[in-house]
């Protein structure tokens, strides 16, 4: 069976991921010591760029990694990439490692040594999907995390076993929990609507990742006339609450229906939720570039 290969990018070339190669020595695969962005793409066109790329720049600058490309650069990159791919609706996963010294040495290699760049495409139906329109349910989970999830690192063992708890107790996704109070989901950010009318997502910190679609959702509800309060809330409060639901880039904004069997609202994707889901989408498609 002839299977097609996708166009990745590494270091420079663009290869079938077949022929794509990393070093075994690559400090990405032997320590985590990478950062990494997605973008989603809507009409072959990248949401929120301007935005996921400066956050590149934070993350890499947080932890001293070289990052010798600029946004034109990356932008030309990401832009052959969905062209090669042919890519109309999916995401472009963008990953930057400290790159191979050719050995195990946890000190950090001199200057000299290039980081390692790796893009590639995943297609995907972001718009017409069915979690976006029918909700999803969420188990909660101990936050078992380093400290600084504000950088947007590629050490993803901890929400991978999350994600895999939650779906052991019959959810789709999980949201994290600390001192008793929501960080935020697996993937995504965590967000609840109160009787009142009030949004409610948890203030940015070292606790959580500064969301791009969090930062767009947050213009986007004020331009709806929406009251945002950024605070923390607890799993108690947040199954009262009238709506709950979650921000990603490759979710955009996705309803929560119930939180640890606990029905949100009436147990159906909520009407602002659904709002805010159509306006980010439509807002995005003429924002892409
Ligand atoms: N995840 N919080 C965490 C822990 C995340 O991993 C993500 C994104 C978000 C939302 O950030 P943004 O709105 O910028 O996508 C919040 C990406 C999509 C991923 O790992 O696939």
């Amino acid at each position: 069976m002839m299977t097609t290969q996708r166009t990745v990018y590494v270091n420079g070339d663009y290869v079938a991921e077949g022929e794509a190669r990393v070093s075994v020595f690559d400090r990405g695969f032997l320590f985590a010591d990478g950062v990494y962005e997605v973008c989603s793409v809507l009409d072959g066109k990248l949401v929120d760029f301007a935005g996921h790329m400066r956050r590149l720049a934070r993350s890499a600058g947080e932890l001293e990694l070289p990052l010798p490309w600029n946004d034109d650069e990356l932008l030309a990159i990401h832009r052959e990439l969905i062209r090669r791919n042919a890519l109309e609706e999916g995401m472009v996963y963008l990953q930057l490692t400290r790159g191979s010294a050719g050995d195990r040495d946890f000190a950090y290699p001199d200057a000299s040594t290039p980081p390692t760049l790796v893009l590639f495409t995943q297609a995907k139906s972001l718009v017409d999907n069915l979690g976006g329109k029918q909700g999803i349910r969420i188990a909660t989970q101990p936050d078992l995390r380093w400290a600084r999830r504000d950088i947007k690192t590629v050490q993803l063992l901890y929400p991978a076993m999350a994600k895999m708890a939650a779906k052991a107790a019959g959810a789709d996704d999980a949201w994290m929990v600390e001192a008793g109070r929501i960080t935020e989901g697996a993937s995504n950010n965590a967000w609840m609507l109160t009787h009142e009318g009030t949004l409610v997502t948890r203030e940015l910190s070292h606790a959580i990742l500064p969301g791009i679609t969090r930062s767009v959702v947050m213009e986007v509800a004020e331009a709806l006339s929406l009251e945002v309060e950024e605070r923390g809330f607890s799993v108690e409060e947040a199954q009262a609450a009238k709506e709950c639901f979650v921000t990603s880039a490759s979710s955009f904004v996705t309803p929560v229906i119930a939180v640890d069997d606990v029905a949100i609202g009436d147990g159906r994707p909520g009407e602002v939720a659904l709002k805010l889901r159509e306006a980010y989408i439509e807002e995005s498609r003429r924002r892409a570039i």
